[in-house]
């Protein structure tokens, strides 16, 4: 397998890039050369991520990537304004988190829509495009929950899973068409996500790692950036877990 197009020479979609683990991907991909296209629910904060990257030719959307015709949409759109897309990072993601015998049936669907039919939606879309130029690589934001499961999380576990039998599926479609997919499984992360946790249970989930702290978005960023250029040529199928070891 060819090495894919330069960063440098590329645009780079990051869904959910306003904030979180997103927002330093956009960021990390951006010091990379990309042309990076936030795309995000929120307008608003789509266009303060971009404005914010180091570089030129960055822009914003606004999106629910639940929707597949929006999905279809947006990256029309961002191929007529950036140019041919060849890096696509999935990265947005929700959780809604309870017990099975709570979770409500929205509960369920809304998860397993965003975080798994997202980004299936997102693919899709990129494929034909990445297929006729023969260059691309996508890179999914999964969870060492999808790999490990975990107590009230079943519709986010669930989704995460699916994200890595998704992952190999594509890498396996797409790779004599030189376009890679992987996944980066993080593990617990300092993001919005995860403020609201009470600090027993953050030092409860600390005692958990052996690297005895909580991962940061810039620890994810680097191994996307990898993953997504041309070092990483060879590499399709894999998932790879960010987690300080916790996942071992
Ligand atoms: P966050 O909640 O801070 O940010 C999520 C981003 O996704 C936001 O930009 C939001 O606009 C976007 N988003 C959510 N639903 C969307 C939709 N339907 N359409 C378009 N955009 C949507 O989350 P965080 O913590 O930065 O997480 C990012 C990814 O990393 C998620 O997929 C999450 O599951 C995953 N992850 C996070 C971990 C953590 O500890 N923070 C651990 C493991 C995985």
């Amino acid at each position: 397998m060819k090495a894919t197009a330069e960063l440098a020479e590329g645009v780079a979609i990051v869904t959910g890039g306003s904030r979180g683990i997103g927002l330093g991907i956009a960021a990390e991909l951006a010091r990379g050369g990309a042309r990076v296209a936030v795309v995000a629910r929120n307008a608003d904060r789509a266009v303060e991520a971009a404005a914010g990257l180091d570089g030129d030719g960055h822009a914003a959307y606004s999106c629910d990537i639940a929707d597949s015709r929006a999905c279809r949409k947006t990256v029309a759109a961002v191929e007529s304004r950036q140019g041919p897309v060849t890096v696509l990072v999935n990265n947005a993601g929700i959780a809604r988190d309870n017990i099975v015998l709570r979770l409500r049936d929205e509960d369920w669907t809304r998860v397993i829509d965003t975080n798994l039919g997202g980004t299936f939606n997102m693919i899709r879309a990129v494929t034909r495009g990445m297929m006729k130029r023969r260059a691309g690589s996508i890179v999914n934001v999964t969870s060492v929950i999808g790999l490990m499961g975990n107590a009230g999380q079943a519709n986010y576990a669930a989704s995460k899973a699916g994200l890595h039998g998704l992952t190999k599926s594509v890498a396996r479609e797409l790779a004599s068409r030189n376009i890679r997919c992987n996944a980066v499984a993080p593990g617990f992360i300092r993001t919005d996500m995860t403020a609201g946790l009470p600090e027993a249970r953050v030092n409860e989930l600390t005692g958990r790692i052996p690297a005895g702290r909580l991962g940061e978005p810039a620890d994810v960023a680097g191994v996307v950036r990898f993953l997504a250029g041309p070092e990483a040529g060879y590499i399709t199928g894999q998932i790879i877990a960010v987690d300080g070891g916790m996942a071992m």
